[in-house]
């Protein structure tokens, strides 16, 4: 099985996906320890991590890390894409760096739109929600891949570590794909990464919050920040924790100096072996292994490196379209545009697939099935905050008191109400635009 992220596929079985690419499972004892955590961490749309610990380790120490998440501009702004950006927001407000690219690039190699077509999209569609829904200024950075120098300079110093059978291995790339399209996952790494550099707030855990549809690109860039580490931080193979120095340049300097921060953190059964290049510590365990990499890669840019943490991840089910099929900016049936009147909404909701039972009367007697009912998943993903309220309608529809009808108004009412809101908030956007284009 293969991941392409720029495909139309619809995804069935997230848990065997998440197994296969070996993506951890976010559950509870991943979001117990977050300040109020978000309603799709808590009810499992969140449903797989890399890394996530690195994140929650910031978190508790009270130290500096960021978030940063793409968009592509094609195609309208719909509920589908607001996922993203309310998990962006929240943990905004729980003190995260944020960083969001325009895919301004992807979008021209991949998608054929123009860079001004793009511009266009990213500023009304896209920035200009992100704002109404609550997005702060304050350290945040909304940035054009086309226009961010440092995004595209790692995109093609990086990709030294990267080779043609790997790319077509992961992406299935072929003598017809244009070079566009084949630079954008470096591109994409460069966006992840950039945030890493000192002029963008320096070496710090650093999350990325995406469908799983771009788990490739994730994967992509974990190896490329991996490959271009100067220390290896390793168990053996007989057993023990040791730092090994990569490069074959500065080896004696770079031993000296892990040796140094090694022991001013209370390691001290250190051996030394130069002609390895490796120091091994004999008072560390593997669960040193993390820390002990994350010393060492502050002190990398001495030493000409990068110093790049691995970038962590978590990963989103995709809302089913309205219609029961893929929820898609080509299918206006099948979303919720952000711009949409509330008389389209309306429509829309009236018409989208429900999990009751053929007839009131049967609905009555055997219940409706709103683990298969797109207006379900209209308040579970983005009306309804309170569990409580939600676990009401859940238990309600599966013993046959909640009607579809009634059920469908509610959706109806709650969307028209989300859709003002935000229209008004969306008209304030354009006079505050350039705080976040900095
Ligand atoms: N490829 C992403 C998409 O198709 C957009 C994107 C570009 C992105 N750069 C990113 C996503 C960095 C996450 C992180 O939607
Ligand atoms: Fe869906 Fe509501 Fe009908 Fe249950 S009653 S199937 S939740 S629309």
């Amino acid at each position: 099985m293969k991941i392409d992220p720029w495909s139309s596929s619809t995804y069935q079985d997230y848990a065997r996906l998440r197994d296969e690419f070996g993506i951890e499972a976010f559950t509870e004892q991943q979001w117990q320890s977050l300040p109020e955590p978000h309603r799709l961490l808590r009810r499992g749309v969140v449903f797989g991590h890399r890394d996530f610990s690195l994140i929650t380790d910031a978190i508790q120490q009270q130290k500096p890390w960021a978030i940063l998440t793409g968009l592509m501009p094609s195609g309208k702004m719909h509920l589908g894409h607001k996922m993203i950006i309310d998990e962006v927001i929240y943990y905004q407000s729980i003190g995260a760096d944020v960083f969001i690219a325009v895919a301004d690039i992807e979008s021209y190699g991949t998608r054929g739109y123009s860079l001004k077509e793009t511009k266009e999209l990213a500023v009304n569609e896209y920035i200009k929600n992100y704002i109404a829904l609550g997005l702060k200024p304050t350290r945040c950075r909304i940035y054009f891949q086309s226009k961010n120098q440092d995004v595209k300079d790692l995109a093609y110093l990086l990709g030294k570590k990267v080779n043609w059978s790997q790319m077509t291995a992961t992406y299935g790339f072929t003598g017809q794909t244009n070079m566009t399209h084949v630079l954008s996952p470096l591109i994409q790494t460069g966006d992840i990464l950039h945030v890493q550099l000192p002029q963008h707030g320096g070496i710090r855990p650093v999350l990325v919050p995406v469908g799983v549809d771009q788990d490739p690109h994730i994967r992509l860039s974990r190896d490329i920040a991996k490959a271009h580490r100067l220390y290896n931080v390793t168990k053996t193979k007989d057993e023990k924790i040791g730092v090994f120095v990569k490069p074959d340049d500065h080896v004696e300097a770079l031993l000296d100096n892990a040796e140094h921060i090694l022991r001013n953190n209370d390691f001290t059964a250190l051996k030394r072996i130069t002609d390895y290049k490796a120091i091994y510590i004999e008072d560390a365990t593997e669960d040193h292994i993390e820390r002990i990499d994350q010393l060492l890669a502050y002190s990398e840019p001495d030493f000409d490196g990068y110093g790049f943490l691995p970038p962590a991840a978590t990963f989103h089910r995709f809302m089913t379209g309205l219609t029961g099929e893929k929820m898609s900016s080509s299918k206006p049936e099948s979303a919720i545009f952000l711009t949409d009147t509330i008389e389209e909404a309306k429509k829309k909701i009236m018409h989208a697939k429900t999990g009751g039972a053929v007839s009131l009367e049967q609905q009555k007697k055997e219940g409706g099935n709103p683990d298969d009912c797109m207006i379900y998943e209209l308040f579970l993903y983005h009306l309804i905050e309170d569990d409580e309220a939600l676990h009401e309608i859940y238990s309600t529809c599966r013993n046959g008191e909640r009607m579809c009808g009634h059920c469908k108004k509610q959706a109806a009412d709650q969307m028209a109400d989300f859709l003002t809101n935000i229209a008004t908030k969306r008209d304030q956007a354009e006079d505050v635009m350039d705080e976040y284009l900095k």
